[in-house]
């Protein structure tokens, strides 16, 4: 039977623009309150927005790398709309450097961000979703966390992580009944990590914008690239009727990605 959302929480990262912004609004849809959570202030004038169309909504500014401000946010979240019920690990960064320029300072941010960072927030949320009954974790990983990407190792590698963590977290709180899970999408359109590695590629291959989009593009079976909306969709899915679903790393990726 599907969950429904109505007055439960929802706490999604990354969600300032772009997948954790369409996340954000479909929770909202739902009937959800929702929390808002960004590095980027942007995030303060969606979470308005918004609250302006009659949701709940609680946007704050954190950076995901810093434990303390973390525990600090999902501490107020709870206190402000409730128990944590889904936890959606949007926050990315992404970082293309040739695998021999990759420099301590690059590696050190896109793990901080991607694999710490979503680290202390399940940490934080598991501290109300435990003893709650039911959970939902959903965790970004990425079609370079399966098949790693090339002048993308150390986000590849981070993505990789992401994937085991989400299995060590499913067999950890199995008896709680938090599912954890995390998604693998491939090229996302109109994204931020699109629109900085697809910059990227211009540089490094010296190809044209699109000559790059067609590249890629015919990589996929299914003949196009990701749309938030398929993320957005799939989440929801594993949100509301993903009851038996656990440690599972799901492919959004047109075929691209088969295991
Ligand atoms: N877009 C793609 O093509 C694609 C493909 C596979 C996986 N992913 C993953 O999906 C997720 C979302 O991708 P996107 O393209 O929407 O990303 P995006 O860059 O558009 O948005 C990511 C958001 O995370 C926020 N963020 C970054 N560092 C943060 C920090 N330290 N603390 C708090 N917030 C922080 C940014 O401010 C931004 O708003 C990422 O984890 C990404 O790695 C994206």
């Amino acid at each position: 039977m599907s969950v429904d959302l109505k007055d439960r929480v929802c706490v999604v990262t990354g969600s300032a623009r772009s997948i954790g912004l369409g996340l954000a609004q479909m929770y909202c849809e739902l009937g959800a309150k929702v929390s808002m959570i960004d590095i980027n202030p942007e995030v303060l004038k969606q979470a308005k927005r918004l609250e302006a169309e009659g949701y709940t909504v609680l946007g704050d500014v954190v950076d995901i790398t810093d434990q303390k401000a973390v525990l600090r946010c999902f501490e107020k979240i709870v206190k402000d709309l409730g128990k944590v019920f889904c936890l959606a690990n949007v926050a990315g960064y992404v970082s293309q450097q040739p695998f021999e320029k990759i420099t301590p300072e690059e590696i050190d941010k896109v793990i901080r961000v991607n694999l710490n960072g979503t680290i202390y927030c399940c940490q934080a949320a598991l501290k109300s979703m435990k003893n709650f009954g039911d959970g939902r974790i959903i965790n970004f990983s990425s079609k370079s966390g399966k098949t790693g990407s090339a002048i993308m190792a150390s986000y590849s590698a981070g993505k990789g992580a992401i994937i085991a963590l989400t299995q060590a977290m499913a067999y950890e709180f199995a008896d709680q009944n938090i599912k954890v899970n995390c998604v693998c999408p491939g090229i996302v359109e109109d994204s931020g990590v699109w629109s900085s590695v697809s910059r990227g590629y211009v540089e490094n291959m010296e190809m044209s914008m699109d000559d790059v989009v067609k590249k890629f593009t015919a990589k996929v079976p299914l003949g196009r690239l990701c749309r938030i909306e398929d993320v957005v969709t799939f989440c929801r899915f594993l949100t509301l009727d993903g009851d038996y679903c656990t440690g599972q790393a799901f492919n959004i990726t047109g075929g691209r990605e088969m295991h």
